[in-house]
């Protein structure tokens, strides 16, 4: 059913084809050796205009585990993006070499343009502080697998929601499910845009916007922390007036549940303090590891692979 599309926004697949990937990534986890030559003779392609660790690693080990292979660059500067080519050039070359591409851009909107000059699958690895689907995709996976499903669960989302690229993308995927609310933590400057708070709106869904944490915790089936990013702030001093609102530490977990699960998509710098790790309710590593399962189960569905 997904063979041949592209993902670049949450939107783009309905709950059946999110199913289809989500059941197909637990069955991974639980066998991953039935699917090690799933992908042989395909190649992957890695495009990534911005700095990653987890989503380029991932996408990349993904497509080895399935025996699959992939070319890429993590550095435009070492493509010709360089010497002035423009995206659509360098999308359509690549598709003559590849079965399947990834990219990642500091545009908003720019996979989506990508997507339109090309005829393989296209996959949105983060789109400036737009969306981050494929963050989504791991998100849900680890949330699946922490409490079974996503319904009749409140969220709290702390930190950067203005230019968070994964919490818009995973607040568009969650409000499609019945029960669910949100609880959003940030300082005023770094509130949820407008655009999703109106989508929020529309599906008649319980929120809050608020900028305390210890209040909420106890209300909280997840938590998702995220950083106040340096690299979308066009001033200094703000970036470091707000760095440091938001820090979850040994004393702040104490007012969260036993059951209430710490996420973040990562990378973190001060927002979760090193001491909270040893809880075994931070989830983070394992969320980082589920999205390389949950990227596997991706790139079979949209190359058509049984
Ligand atoms: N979560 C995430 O997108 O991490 P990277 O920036 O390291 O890929």
């Amino acid at each position: 059913m997904l063979k041949g599309r592209s993902l670049i926004d949450p939107s783009d697949f309905n709950r059946d084809e999110f199913r289809e990937i989500f059941d197909l990534a637990h069955e991974i986890i639980e066998n991953p050796e039935k699917f090690n030559k799933s992908c042989e003779g395909k190649i992957l392609a890695t495009l990534f205009y911005e700095p990653s660790t987890r989503t380029r690693f991932s996408f990349e080990a993904a497509m080895l585990r399935l025996g699959g292979k992939f070319i890429g660059f993590s550095e435009p500067n070492s493509s010709s993006a360089a010497k002035g080519e423009n995206l659509a050039d360098t999308i359509r070359t690549i598709e003559c070499y590849v079965d399947i591409a990834v990219i990642r851009h500091p545009k908003e909107g720019a996979p989506n343009v990508a997507s339109q000059y090309v005829s393989i699958p296209l996959i949105n690895a983060g789109d400036g502080g737009h969306q981050h689907p494929t963050q989504t995709l791991t998100d849900i996976l680890t949330i699946e697998r922490l409490r079974g499903d996503v319904e009749n669960k409140t969220y709290g989302f702390c930190g950067d929601l203005k230019f968070g690229r994964t919490v818009h993308s995973l607040i568009k995927f969650l409000s499609n499910y019945e029960g669910v609310k949100f609880i959003m933590i940030s300082p005023e400057e770094l509130r949820m845009p407008e655009y999703i708070r109106e989508i929020i709106k529309k599906k008649n869904i319980p929120f809050e916007e608020v900028e305390k944490m210890e209040p909420y915790m106890s209300d909280l089936d997840f938590l998702y922390m995220t950083r106040v990013q340096r690299e979308r702030f066009f001033n200094e001093e703000d970036y470091i007036r707000l760095k440091d609102r938001f820090i979850l530490d040994k004393d702040k977990m104490r007012y969260a549940k036993k059951d209430t699960y710490i996420l973040h998509p990562l990378p973190r710098v001060n927002e979760i303090s090193l001491e909270v790790d040893n809880d075994p309710r931070a989830q983070y590593f394992a969320q980082a590891k589920n999205g390389m399962y949950v990227r596997m189960a991706l790139i079979m569905k949209l190359l058509g692979i049984k």
